[in-house]
């Protein structure tokens, strides 16, 4: 039986792969920050990154494993870098057969963002040890940024949109995202090593859009108020130098979405056989769940 070991055993992406990945009959371990027995998981080892993972690789033979973790604060850079490429080496030395970072589209030398910068880190190591990298723009389902993105759009009387919300953003649907990685895992990454790939729709959608669909699918309409983004960015990095403070988006994440939001990008999709889905339905099929 094939066993997959998730990073970030308890996150947005993990949590709804694993369940995908025992669907397919395939075991599943959990390396995880918190550490909490997870539905779907046989085993969920503690580990933050910066920490082994050699208990969980040492448990049983590990055909593949999934880097979902993601740290953040102050230090997520290091953390991030470091601790992500120690779990490489240390799978490798394992025999692991094959091993997916989740990265994303805004990876970049020159990322504004931090988390740009640490994705493409992460990215040229993946790639130098031939194993693979997934960019990802926003996923869209019951969990992560769209979620969060979802619950202020839907919830607040006014939603405030950074300089009126032209950024192009690009999607995947949860679902689709999944299937990709268990056809990875279970091709032992044939034809997919060395590089990155843009796992995103082809057609990009700007936030304007997508907050509106959300609206319309939760049956609430809000103000949608354009804000220019410098003062927004300058409330922020206020607000992250009082400790006590804890912002749903960092200053990090704003530079990062103003940065690719300008950007059109080259998209894999047809690599991967999935349908393009409309946004609509993708809106409601993450809704729905
Ligand atoms: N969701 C998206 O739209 C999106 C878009 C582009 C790229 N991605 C990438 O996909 C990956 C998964 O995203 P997601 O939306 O599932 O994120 P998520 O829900 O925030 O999950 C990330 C998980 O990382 C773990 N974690 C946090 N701090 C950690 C630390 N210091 N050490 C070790 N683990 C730590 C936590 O796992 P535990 O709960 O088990 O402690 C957390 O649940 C991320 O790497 C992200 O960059 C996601």
């Amino acid at each position: 039986m094939t066993t997959v070991l998730l990073t970030g055993a308890g996150g947005f992406i993990a949590r709804r792969l694993a369940q995908t990945l025992n669907e397919a009959g395939m075991a599943v371990l959990g390396a995880s920050h918190s550490a909490a027995a997870l539905p779907g998981y046989g085993r969920v080892f503690p580990a933050s990154l910066g920490e082994t993972l050699l208990p969980a690789l040492a448990s049983r033979p590990v055909d593949a494993i999934v880097h979902t973790a993601l740290a953040t604060g102050p230090d997520a850079y290091r953390l991030n870098v470091e601790g992500a490429s120690r779990w490489l080496d240390e799978g490798r030395a394992a025999g692991v057969g094959v091993q997916i970072l989740l990265s994303t589209l805004s990876a970049e030398a020159e990322a504004l963002s931090d988390y740009g910068r640490a994705k493409w880190a992460l990215e040229q190591r993946f790639a130098g040890a031939d194993e693979v990298a997934l960019r990802l723009g926003v996923v869209v389902g019951d969990g992560g940024m769209y979620a969060r993105m979802r619950s202020s759009a839907t919830r607040l009387p006014v939603t405030p949109l950074l300089d009126g919300g032209r950024q192009l953003l690009y999607v995947v649907g949860i679902d689709a995202l999944c299937a990709v990685l268990r056809d990875a895992i279970t091709s032992n990454g044939a034809g997919l090593r060395g590089r990155s790939w843009n796992l995103v729709q082809p057609q990009p959608v700007t936030l304007r859009e997508l907050i509106e669909a959300m609206q319309r699918q939760a049956g609430r309409r809000s103000l949608l108020l354009a804000v220019p983004t410098k003062p927004v960015l300058a409330g922020l990095k206020l607000a992250e130098s009082v400790p006590m403070i804890r912002l749903p988006v960092s200053s990090s994440n704003v530079r990062g979405l103003v940065q690719q939001g300008q950007r059109r990008v080259d998209t894999d999709w047809e690599r991967f056989g999935q349908p393009v889905q409309p946004l609509e339905a993708l809106v409601a099929a993450a809704q729905a769940r």
